[in-house]
Order: structure tokens, then C-alpha cells, then sequence
């Protein structure tokens, strides 16, 4: 049994005192692959460099809803540059967080949209963060027309219904720890309603710990716990959703330059 985390900021300072352990531990706990995300341009150069260093890490590029109103002048002109790289396989994480506001709502939007843009240009998927902004959210959708790029909706908190719209609009739905908190009832119903084959999950690390180890660091791991309560709800094996979900990324992020090889 092996499983990807499809969402981790191993390059956070969180990190710094024991990386390559917390990497260990992963290899030694069965995942297969870690994609590592940026938020920034700073991180998102990071996850390149730990692509590079770790054959089993992959790396995703982009900037966060709350560091868009910090982007420099060229950063998508950067962003492009970063894309080029072999194991970069998509744009994010970028979106919208009107919970937070950490950047005006309009400079969200506007960074939000320029990243969708270029990663259509690319033919790469996105990896979208989406709080509080649904709305909004499914306005620049509905303008802008994902197709022929796919994404997937990392860390999904909302409710069925909203689950239901992404899916028609050919988005894959990711499950983060929060999914094995107690008062997560919502979450789990959302998950119940999600097709085998559009399920993935992650851990969001060092943010987001499952349970068992709730408020304490997160690390990839951890990205059993949330498999788990997965195969729970979906009233299936282990076994059974760990190996959708390692299919599912690997189809969402595998086809760079003609197929990307994950073996590592
Ligand atoms: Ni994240």
C-alpha cells in the first residue's frame, strides 16, 4: 500500500531543524511521492529545490490569496521560468481567502485570474485555495472556462453542494486533516458524495494535523489518518482508497512532457 501526499510545504521553517528526517519518516511510512507547493515566489523556488534534491518530491509553483498583494512586477514572467522545470507539474497554490483578507479582495482576484490564465497557456493544472469566496470563485469560473486545464480544490471544507459544482466543472476534490476532526460532520458528508475517482488527499503540512496528533506539527506522514477517515466514509478498504487516490494524482499531475515518470 503506498499513498502521495499531494500537499505539503516541506520547505516551511517549521522544518528547518529536521527535514530530512520528516522526509525519511515519509519514505518510511509508505508514501510514494510528496508534491511540494509554493505560496510565493520565495516558496515556490523552495519546492523546486527540493524536487531537485529528492527524486520522489515533486514541486507546484505559484502564489497564495494571501501573499498576492506582495507579487513583483514579472512574477508571472517568473512563474513561467519556474513551470519550465520537469518536475513542476502544476500552478499553485493560488485562489481566493476572504476569511483572512490578507490581501484586498480585488488584488486577489486579479492574481487569481492572471495564474488560471497562464497555467491554461501551459496546459497545467492548478491546485486552487478557496475560503469564504465562493462566490467570486465560481464568477471567474464561469467567465473564464477552465478547460483544457484541470485542477483540483486542495483542503475542501465546504459543503456537498459546493463539492458537486467543482466536480461538474472537472475539478478533483482533496482531503486535509480536518476531515478526521470531530466537528467536522459537514466535511465527511461532503467527502461521502465525491466519486472514488475524484478523491485525493493530503496533509497541508505543517498546517491541518489529523488526528491523532490534532495541534501539534503536521508532517507527510500524517497523511494516513486522513486516507483512513477517507476509506471510512467512503465504506471502503484502505487498501482499496489508497490505491484511487495515488491514481487520481497521478493522473491529475502526470501528463507533463508526454507522462511523468513518479518512480523514485
Ligand atoms: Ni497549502
Amino acid at each position: 500500500m503506498s499513498l502521495i501526499d499531494s500537499h505539503a510545504h516541506l520547505d516551511d521553517q517549521r522544518f528547518d531543524e529536521d527535514r530530512e528526517e520528516v522526509i525519511k519518516r515519509a519514505k518510511e511510512n509508505g508514501l510514494s511521492n510528496i508534491i511540494n507547493i509554493g505560496h510565493d515566489m520565495q516558496s515556490s523556488r523552495s519546492s523546486v529545490q527540493l524536487a531537485e534534491k529528492y527524486p520522489f518530491i515533486f514541486a507546484a509553483v505559484g502564489v497564495h490569496p494571501h501573499d498576492a498583494k506582495d507579487v513583483p512586477n514579472d512574477y508571472l514572467k517568473q512563474l513561467e521560468e519556474l513551470s519550465r522545470h520537469d518536475k513542476v507539474l502544476a500552478i499553485g497554490e493560488i485562489g481566493l481567502d476572504y476569511y483572512y483578507d490578507m490581501s484586498p479582495r480585488e488584488v486577489q482576484k486579479k492574481v487569481f485570474l492572471e495564474q488560471l490564465n497562464l497555467a491554461k497557456e501551459l496546459n497545467m493544472p492548478v491546485i486552487v485555495h478557496l475560503r469564504d469566496a465562493y462566490g467570486d470563485f465560481l464568477e471567474i469560473m464561469r467567465k473564464e472556462r477552465l478547460e483544457p486545464t484541470t485542477g483540483v480544490m486542495h483542503c475542501f471544507s465546504g459543503s456537498s453542494e459546493v463539492a458537486k459544482e467543482c466536480l461538474d466543472m472537472g475539478f478533483y476534490i482533496s482531503f486535509a486533516g480536518p476531515i478526521t476532526f470531530k466537528n467536522a460532520p459537514k466535511v465527511r458528508e461532503a467527502a461521502s458524495q465525491v466519486p472514488l475517482n475524484k478523491l485525493l488527499v493530503e496533509t497541508d503540512c505543517p498546517y491541518l494535523t489529523p488526528v491523532p496528533y490534532r495541534g501539534k506539527r503536521n508532517e507527510p506522514a500524517y497523511v494516513q489518518y486522513t486516507a483512513e477517515q477517507l476509506a471510512t466514509v467512503k465504506e471502503i478498504s484502505i487498501e482499496e482508497l489508497s490505491s484511487a487516490v495515488t491514481d487520481n494524482t497521478k493522473k491529475l499531475f502526470g501528463n507533463k512532457n508526454g507522462g511523468v515518470s513518479f518512480e523514485g
